[in-house]
C-alpha cells in the first residue's frame, strides 16, 4: 500500500470530550506514526472541534470538519462558517452526506453552494454522493450519481469524491469491490470530462471495517475510505491503520 491514501473518521454525533481524547491518544501512539502514506482525518462534533484542534495541534492527523453554512457570516441562528472552521485549522470539511440530505434536506444546490465557499477558504470538500437502494436494483445508479455530480460539483481544480450508496451505511452491506472500482472510474471519468477536473479522488463510504478495507482500497482502486461506525471503535479504527 505504497500511494497516498486517505482515511477520514466520520464521528457524526458521537463522542464525548473525554471519550474522543482516549481515542486520539490511542491513534497517535508511536507505532501507528511512521506510515506516511495515510493521511488520517478526524471529524468530530462542531462542539468538540476547538478542543481537538488543539490536542492534535503536533500529531500527524488531521482535523476536517461535518458540515459549514454556504454563507461566511451573518443571520444564520444555529449554523456555524467556514472562517471559523479555518481559524481551528481545519483542512477538511465531510459535505453532502446523505444523512444531511435525508435529515436537514441539503439539496444539490445547496451542496454546491457549501463547495464554493469551502473551496474559496482552501478547506478541501469531501462531497459524499450515493445512490439508494431502488436504483442500484433498477440498474439506475449511474443516472442517479450523474445528477448529483452534476449538480453539486463546481468547475475547480481538484475535489475529493466519496462514493456512498445510502444502503451500504450503517448496515453491513457493501457492494462488490468490482462495483466500488466501476463507480470510482466514472466518477473520475465524468468530472474530467464535465467538469474539466484535474486532481480527483474518490473514497468509498460505507460499512467499512478492518475485515473490508485491504480489499476494498486493493481491488477497487479507490484512493481511501470514509468510516463511520468502525471510526468510533478504538481497537476497530487502530487496526484498520495498521493494516494499511
Ligand atoms: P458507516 O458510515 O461506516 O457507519 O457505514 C459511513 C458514513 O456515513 O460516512
Amino acid at each position: 500500500m505504497a500511494q497516498n491514501k486517505l482515511i477520514v473518521s466520520n464521528w457524526k454525533m458521537n463522542l464525548n470530550l473525554s471519550e474522543s481524547k482516549k481515542l486520539i491518544h490511542k491513534l497517535t501512539k508511536s507505532t501507528l506514526k511512521k506510515k506516511h502514506y495515510l493521511k488520517k482525518i478526524i471529524c468530530p462534533q462542531f462542539l468538540l472541534i476547538p478542543n481537538i484542534s488543539s490536542i492534535i495541534k503536533d500529531t500527524n492527523l488531521v482535523l476536517g470538519a461535518q458540515n459549514c453554512h454556504y454563507e461566511k457570516e451573518g443571520a444564520f441562528t444555529g449554523e456555524s462558517s467556514i472562517e471559523l472552521l479555518k481559524s481551528f485549522n481545519c483542512k477538511y470539511i465531510i459535505l453532502g452526506h446523505s444523512e444531511r440530505r435525508l435529515f436537514t434536506a441539503d439539496s444539490n444546490s445547496l451542496v454546491r453552494k457549501k463547495i464554493k465557499i469551502a473551496l474559496s477558504t482552501k478547506i478541501k470538500p469531501i462531497v459524499c454522493i450515493g445512490e439508494p437502494l431502488e436504483f442500484r436494483k433498477n440498474k439506475d445508479y449511474l443516472k442517479f450519481l450523474d445528477k448529483q455530480l452534476n449538480e453539486c460539483i463546481p468547475e475547480c481544480n481538484e475535489i475529493i469524491v466519496a462514493y456512498e450508496p445510502i444502503w451500504s451505511i450503517g448496515t453491513g452491506l457493501v457492494p462488490k469491490f468490482e462495483e466500488i472500482f466501476e463507480i470510482q472510474n466514472y466518477i473520475k471519468n465524468f468530472l474530467k470530462k464535465k467538469k474539466f477536473i484535474k486532481k480527483i479522488s474518490v473514497l468509498y463510504g460505507g460499512s467499512v471495517s478492518s475485515n473490508n478495507i485491504v480489499n476494498i482500497i486493493e481491488e477497487s482502486e479507490v484512493d481511501g475510505a470514509l468510516i463511520g461506525g468502525a471510526s468510533l471503535v478504538e481497537k476497530e479504527i487502530l487496526k484498520i491503520i495498521s493494516i494499511l
